[in-house]
């Protein structure tokens, strides 16, 4: 099988490398790709949202596979094209994907499939959206209906914080045209987890569950990012736990869609609140979380390419996969002034070192090399670093030994990571 991986994070990294340990695999590009990535895959150099051009490039290399990594490629269309041009891509559709690039769309199929989820309103006018929070009170949730890049939901504690997050997003259009519209919704408290599922448009099997850390400081404080480090699996998520969502949550989601005449073909990720009336969805997304990713794959025990390609051909109902049942902890290093404003440029040393620490494993999410041939900060999220071991204090530990091993000044990691399982 000849393979494209589109994307170029640390969840690509992941994606590759066990793509790359697959007996099926002849051939393996990933466009755009990383540093780390190139270890494994040839990487080319076109964008993941360059649609044409990556149509183009599977077709002239027979690619048997494309693999969307990131939503925005299948938001755009990127499996709509593959299958016109006759080609194979593991994704949802457009249609299906606004899963993710909708709110509203989402929250209106959660609701028609009977899903439990927060109480919500879509407002396209900010004074009716204000007078509605005034009229729920805090705690409350205020999102941009549109894909904001993970930077459009604001859980405000007050009126007054939920009321200047309507200003912003609505009239002073802080996240653009995803902000014409928001969603108001009712605040879930519980814990958090990552739930993934694979999907063929009517069958689902359950992936794994994995937790995640958005913001940027230890204890869970500062800003939101696109995830500070993540272990798999949480042990609040149960096995009764799972089956509940995939009962409640991912097969009447699959029925809804399917009736609508879009069936989901790809990863279903949940967010999921754990709440005290049961898990409840947050929202969907349409990929593998990043870094979830990472810390899913190194559980895996089945061989993706075969569990992917069963997806693309309907053929889930025959699948069921193997898990390491070994937890895995991922630590995302950023560079510095990452959410905002983080530096390139910053020199890596010491991945080698990293790399012989037992059970640890570094994927690439934002390096480049230099002229010179060193290694350097190329985006704001640039590695991550991962540990597996007998228990999560161990995948922990040997996780924090990779980091430690690495010499980058110009870096900064979470020293947290697992501590609400720990
Ligand atoms: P989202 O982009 O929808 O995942 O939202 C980002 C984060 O905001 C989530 O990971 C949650 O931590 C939080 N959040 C979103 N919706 C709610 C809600 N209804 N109740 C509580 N927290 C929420
Ligand atoms: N880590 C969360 C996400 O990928 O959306």
């Amino acid at each position: 099988m000849r393979v494209l991986v589109v994307g170029g994070g640390g969840r690509e990294h992941a994606l590759c490398w066990a793509l790359a340990a697959s007996p099926l695999l002849t051939k393996l590009w990933c466009a755009p790709g990383n540093t780390g990535i190139a270890e494994v895959a040839e990487c080319v150099a076109i964008g993941a949202t360059d649609i044409a051009g990556l149509v183009a490039f599977a077709r002239d290399k027979a690619v048997d596979l494309v693999v969307a990594g990131p939503e925005a490629p299948l938001t755009l269309g990127l499996r709509d094209a593959c299958e016109e041009a006759g080609l194979r891509c593991f994704g949802p559709t457009a249609a299906a994907a606004r899963l993710e690039g909708s709110k509203a769309f989402c929250k209106e199929v959660a609701d028609a499939a009977g899903v439990p989820t927060a109480a919500w309103a879509r407002f396209e006018d900010p004074a009716a959206a204000r007078a509605y929070v005034r009229q729920k009170g805090a705690p409350i949730v205020v999102k941009a209906d549109g894909l904001a890049a993970g930077k459009g939901v604001v859980v405000a504690a007050t009126v007054a914080e939920a009321e200047t997050a309507i200003a912003e997003i609505m009239e002073s259009r802080i996240h653009g045209t995803a902000g014409a519209s928001v969603v108001i919704e009712e605040c879930l408290v519980g814990e958090e987890i990552s739930f993934f599922a694979l999907c063929d448009g009517t069958a689902a099997v359950p992936l794994a569950a994995a937790q995640d850390h958005k913001r940027v400081g230890e204890g869970d404080t500062g800003p939101n990012t696109g995830g500070m480090g993540a272990y798999s699996p949480p042990p609040a998520f149960t096995a009764a736990l799972q089956e509940e969502v995939m009962a409640r949550i991912i097969r009447p989601t699959l029925a809804e869609m399917a009736r609508r005449g879009t069936p989901f073909r790809g990863v279903l990720f949940a967010g999921l609140m754990l709440t005290a009336d049961g898990p409840k969805l947050i929202e969907f997304n349409v990929r593998f979380g990043d870094p979830e990713c990472q810390a899913l794959m190194l559980r895996l025990r089945s061989d993706l390419l075969t569990a992917l390609l069963a997806a693309v051909e309907g053929r889930l109902d025959q699948v069921s996969l193997a898990w390491e049942s070994q937890p895995s902890l991922v630590v995302v290093m950023a560079a510095e002034g990452y959410p905002s404003s983080p530096r390139k440029g910053s020199v890596i040393e010491g991945l080698e070192h990293a790399a012989q620490v037992p059970g640890a494993q570094v994927f690439h999410a934002g390096t480049a090399r230099r002229e010179d041939g060193a290694l350097v900060a190329d985006g704001g999220r640039v590695l991550a670093v991962c540990g597996t071991g007998p228990d999560l204090r161990a995948a922990r530990d040997t996780a924090y030994a990779a980091v430690d091993a690495i010499a980058w000044p110009g870096g900064f990691c979470r020293r947290d990571i697992g501590w609400r399982a720990l």
